[in-house]
């Protein structure tokens, strides 16, 4: 196998060398090995726990990957100032996310509240033979089931969790002998995906053995074949929603500019109902608030992008996930979206940057978290829809951006201050910052 640079040699054994011989391998996959090393070195904690702690995170762990934490301060939920943690890589999302809350600060703030806390997981598999002998297996060893989990769900249930329901359902329809056991879980405070699909190895494996041997059942119906058991990361029944309301009229300084606002915000929010190509951009917006608080909270980010979007397109055409309205001189603003989030286990015990940004948040409970997130999805939502509607989003974006492209220009301090300075009035492009650069240099 080749081993020229950039083309990736063939390594075996990798994960099983230890972090300095993983090192030197991979610096040997530059031109500069050493210039390759110091750039992981750099990213490295000085702290050898807190380093050790962050490396078994993951196998193969090299360094870290930093990304920005910010906050947003001033945010109105239910009635309580909070200030939100973000993690997030785009220049202008912490800022939004702080407009928007102050906005509405002076309005009453953002309320929410939780829709419901199921979480849901199937276990996925194959029987060959008579519906009807299935369904009569499954009524009769019900609890046999339920009580193979016993031991697994003792101490979610001494919490107030644990298994909520147990059904069959019959998928022949779609593929020939295909069947689910869905259950749905209640988790409390833990994301619960451990949890999950332990409960459904279980079930997986003691629904083949009760079919082995269940004595109304051909030899080949006896032969359950357990394709997978796994959670869902669509979780419709684990609902929050988060919402803002005013007076139309009190929305802007005068009257007439906040009718024509909330009339044009209102169309915006339709045309993210109607046509796809508007809505994915419409939601990506709402996501960067949902994700930035998501990934500060140690939660699993995937897996809520992914249900959020699977809810988008819940109606058979991806749609806007939130809902802007005036009726009877109130404008209101809502979203709605699958929250499957926990506040212990995980990275939320472990990560001591999670750590604090929980206690940042008033250490929330698991429903107090879907709400904080839910929130900063509505407000990032606001603030965009509310810019593109207005002055358009350039503006304060390639202001935020201003920064970035001064430091792909190595731009000094005085320099950085000149720039920020000249581009109050003037319009932000990667040639303008160019070109002041050039001037503030030749001077
Ligand atoms: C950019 O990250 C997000 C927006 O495009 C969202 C939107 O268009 O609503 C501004």
């Amino acid at each position: 196998m080749s081993n020229q640079k950039g083309q990736g040699a063939f390594v075996s054994g990798f994960s099983k060398k230890t972090k300095a011989e993983k090192l030197d391998w991979i610096s040997q996959q530059f031109n500069n090995p050493s210039q390759a090393l110091e750039v992981l070195h750099n990213y490295n904690h000085n702290d050898q726990a807190l380093q050790a702690l962050h490396d078994e995170f993951i196998e193969n762990a090299l360094t870290n990957f930093y990304m920005p934490l910010g906050v947003a301060p001033n945010f109105i939920i239910n009635g309580k100032t909070l200030t939100i943690p973000m993690a997030i890589e785009e220049s202008s999302v912490v800022a939004a996310a702080s407009k928007a809350a102050k906005f509405w600060s002076t309005k009453g703030g953002f309320n929410a509240a939780i829709m419901g806390t199921e979480k849901v997981g199937h276990v996925h598999f194959m029987y060959h033979g008579d519906a009807q002998k299935l369904i009569t297996f499954f009524e009769k060893y019900r609890s046999s089931l339920l009580a193979s989990t016993d031991e697994i769900t003792h101490n979610m249930r001494s919490r107030g969790g644990g298994i909520t329901a147990l059904s069959l359902v019959d998928k022949s329809d779609a593929i020939s002998d295909y069947y689910q056991l869905d259950v749905r879980f209640e988790t409390q405070d833990a994301m619960g995906a451990n949890f999950i699909n332990s409960c459904l190895e279980q079930l997986g494996t003691t629904l083949k053995a009760l079919a082995a041997k269940h004595p109304d059942f051909s030899e080949k119906e006896k032969v359950i074949e357990i394709v997978m058991s796994i959670l869902s990361n669509y979780v419709p029944n684990c609902m929050v929603e988060a919402a803002v309301s005013c007076p139309v009229n009190e929305l802007l300084a005068s009257p007439e500019d906040s009718r024509l606002f909330a009339e044009k915000f209102v169309q915006a929010v339709r045309i993210a109902a109607v046509e796809p190509f508007r809505a994915v951009t419409h939601n990506k917006g709402i996501m960067n608030g949902i994700d930035a608080v998501v990934m500060a909270s140690g939660n699993d980010f995937r897996a809520v992008a992914a249900g959020i979007h699977a809810h988008a397109a819940a109606s058979g055409q991806y749609q806007s996930l939130s809902k802007a309205e005036i009726k009877d001189g109130i404008f209101r603003f809502s979203l709605r979206v699958p929250l499957a989030l926990g506040t212990v286990g995980g990275l939320t015990n472990l990560h001591p940057l999670v750590r604090w940004c929980h206690e940042l948040m008033g250490t929330p409970n698991a429903q107090e978290l879907m709400q904080i997130v839910a929130v900063a999805g509505l407000a990032q939502n606001f603030a965009a829809v509310k810019s593109l509607v207005t002055t358009g989003i350039q503006q304060g974006h390639m202001k935020m951006h201003l920064l970035n492209i001064l430091n792909q220009h190595q731009a000094t301090e005085a320099e950085k201050k000149a720039a920020i300075a000249h581009f109050k009035d003037n319009p932000v492009s990667h040639h303008t910052v160019a070109n002041l650069l050039v001037k503030l240099r030749g001077a």
